[in-house]
C-alpha cells in the first residue's frame, strides 16, 4: 500500500521524531511503500503570498513545487500527519502546507448551490498523530478542540477523506519515560497491523 506521511517537526531529538521512527518501522514491517514529506527538511515555504493568492480562486499555483506535492499526495491510499500541537493548532509550517497545496478544483470544489464537495476521497484512510503539553481533556474542554474541528473536520473531511483516526498524546512532559516508550510501542504496533 502506498502511504504518505506529512511530518512537521524541526528537531531530530524531539519526541515527534521518535514517533516518526516508530511509525516508519511499523509501516515498513507491514509492507507499506512510504513517501515521507518532511516539511522542515524539505524547506517547505508556508507563506501563501500575493501572487499565489491572485491565482487561488482559480485553483492555480505559481510555484511548480506545489504541483509536485499534489502528485505525491495523489499516490496516497493512507495518509499520516505527525506533529506537535502549537498554540492549540497545527504548527505554522503545516498550516501553510494546507493553505498552499489543498487547492480548489484539486482538493475540493463547490456545487452551483455553493456546497463544498471533497475531491480527496481516493485517500481511503488518514491517521493524525499529535503530542501536546496539556492533558487531552483540558484541551477539549477549555480550548475548543481545534485539531478535531478545524483540521480533522474542517480540512481533511472537507476535502473528502472519510476515515480518520486521531492518536493524541497529551500531558507529554509529565507522563514519564515508561509511558512515552509504551506510546511508541503502541504506534509501532498500530502501524504494523495496518
Ligand atoms: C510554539 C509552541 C507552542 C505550543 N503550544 C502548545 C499548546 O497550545 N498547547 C499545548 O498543550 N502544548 C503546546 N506546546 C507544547 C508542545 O505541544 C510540546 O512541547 C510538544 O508536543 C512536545 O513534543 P516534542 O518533544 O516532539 O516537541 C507548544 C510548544 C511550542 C514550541
Amino acid at each position: 500500500m502506498k502511504t504518505v506521511i506529512v511530518y512537521a517537526h524541526p528537531w531530530d531529538k524531539s519526541y515527534n521524531f521518535f514517533i516518526l521512527q516508530s511509525l516508519v518501522e511499523g509501516l515498513g514491517q507491514s509492507g507499506h511503500d512510504i513517501d515521507l514529506i518532511d516539511l522542515y527538511k524539505e524547506g517547505f515555504n508556508p507563506v501563501l503570498g500575493k501572487e499565489e493568492l491572485s491565482l487561488y480562486s482559480q485553483g492555480k499555483f505559481a510555484d511548480p513545487r506545489i504541483g509536485e506535492y499534489q502528485k505525491r499526495l495523489e499516490q496516497a491510499e493512507h495518509l499520516f500527519f505527525v506533529f506537535p500541537v502549537w498554540w492549540y493548532d497545527v504548527p505554522a509550517i503545516l498550516k501553510g502546507f494546507l493553505d498552499r497545496v489543498l487547492l480548489k478544483n484539486w482538493a475540493y470544489e463547490y456545487s452551483p448551490a455553493g456546497l463544498p464537495k471533497g475531491k480527496l476521497a481516493f485517500i481511503k484512510n488518514a491517521t493524525v498523530i499529535t503530542t501536546m503539553k496539556s492533558p487531552g481533556w483540558y484541551y477539549r474542554l477549555m480550548y475548543g478542540n481545534s485539531i478535531k474541528n478545524s483540521f480533522i473536520k474542517g480540512t481533511l473531511k472537507f476535502c473528502g477523506i472519510k476515515k480518520i483516526k486521531w492518536i493524541k498524546i497529551g500531558n507529554i512532559e509529565n507522563i514519564g519515560s515508561q509511558k512515552r516508550i509504551s506510546q511508541l510501542e503502541k504506534i509501532k504496533g498500530y502501524a504494523t497491523a495496518l
